[in-house]
């Protein structure tokens, strides 16, 4: 199985949800929410995929990393390289049901575990997916991190219990969430937070907090404010707000302001290990992919979901070699120009 087979799959099986496009820009489906795209005009999609692509790489060819180190560190766990599995939900209505919303969060949860990252889980309107997602983790001796809708603080905090008693590594909530169609589609409340609202949830529990949907420096301060360990810089994908900015557009603002006080993930259309590489310039400690790890299950189950990782973290090894980058966790701003 290799990533055009893995591909080729998900083409098949997701008629009229997704094209696996051969460049994955949010074009082909935007509107496409629920769906697999972009909100609206599909521009926070389009603009993810705009914002890194305007970022190049400096060759360089004269130094002596060899052989680069991709290990790094999140949340007390060694990780393979820096890319994590993004919390996805709505099997049915995102994707067309070509898996259930069951194995898909196994074949996320173990691909991710199998090929040497953690996954994530997400929260919708039927309640039995979060379920879900917290069997396959606790199937998996609590490898797994569990993300919340921004429901009411009661009720994100029964989920964190929950989460908590499936032994997970990480809990959070995507902020972002706030105003989801889909949530609405279910009659379930969804909302913004306070800082006092974010200050409960810390405190409810010893876990690392993760608040993911972090697009301002202002916001990014506020979360340091709440007490959270990790902010995700992301727009959802695209597909909550039309006209958003790109997450590459914000992130090098956002970790010069905090990013020595918070830890600073990324995501928005990572498809290669170019693309890793440029949020790591950017500063980001590592990135979430998303949309590739839908193609991964759906067009190859869980050996799908580790052949698109393995994918990335070869070409990851590839580009740092050819940037003179050494090492994920000290990857210098000056292999990349805007
Ligand atoms: C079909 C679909 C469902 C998603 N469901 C969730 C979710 O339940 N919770 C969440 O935090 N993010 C969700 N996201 C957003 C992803 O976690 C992630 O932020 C985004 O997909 C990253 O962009 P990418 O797909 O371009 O890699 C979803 C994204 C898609 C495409």
């Amino acid at each position: 199985m290799d990533i055009n087979s893995v591909k080729e799959q998900a083409r098949l099986k997701m008629k009229g949800f997704c094209g696996a496009c051969k460049v994955c820009d949010g074009n082909w489906c935007a509107g496409q929410v629920p769906g697999m795209g972009g909100t609206g005009s599909g521009s926070s999609f389009k603009n993810n995929y705009e914002s890194l692509k305007n970022i190049k790489f400096v060759m360089k060819t004269i130094h002596d990393s060899k052989n680069p180190v991709l290990k790094s560190k999140i949340f007390g766990k060694e990780i393979d390289f820096p890319v994590l599995g993004a919390p996805i939900t709505g099997t049915k209505f995102n994707m067309g049901g070509g898996v259930t919303e069951e194995e898909y969060c196994i074949d996320v949860i173990e691909g991710c575990k199998k090929s040497g990252t953690i996954g994530m889980i997400g929260d919708t309107g039927d309640p039995a997916c979060f379920e879900y997602g917290l069997k396959a983790i606790e199937k998996n001796n609590g490898y797994g991190i569990a993300i919340i809708k921004p429901r009411e603080n009661s009720e994100i905090i029964k989920r964190i219990k929950m989460a908590e008693k499936a032994g997970v590594i990480a809990v959070g909530v995507d902020l972002d969430g706030a105003g989801l169609v889909t949530m609405k589609l279910f009659g379930q409340p969804v909302g913004p937070k306070t800082i006092e609202d974010l200050k409960e949830l810390v405190r409810a529990t010893k876990l690392p907090f993760i608040a993911k949907g972090i697009m301002s420096v202002e916001e990014a301060k506020m979360c340091i404010e709440a007490g959270v360990d990790t902010i995700v810089v992301s727009n959802h994908g695209g597909r909550v707000l039309d006209y958003c900015q790109g997450s590459a557009d914000v992130l090098e603002d956002i970790v010069k302001a905090v990013g020595d006080k918070i830890n600073v993930l990324a995501d928005g259309c990572v498809r290669s290990g170019a693309d890793v590489l440029k949020y790591l310039a950017l500063g980001a400690k590592g990135v979430l992919v998303g949309r590739p790890l839908i193609w991964g299950s759906i067009g190859g189950r869980v050996e799908g979901v580790e052949v698109i990782l393995n994918t990335i973290k070869n070409q990851l090894f590839q580009n740092m070699i050819l940037t003179g980058s050494q090492d994920v966790n000290k990857i210098e701003k000056t292999i990349i120009k805007k």
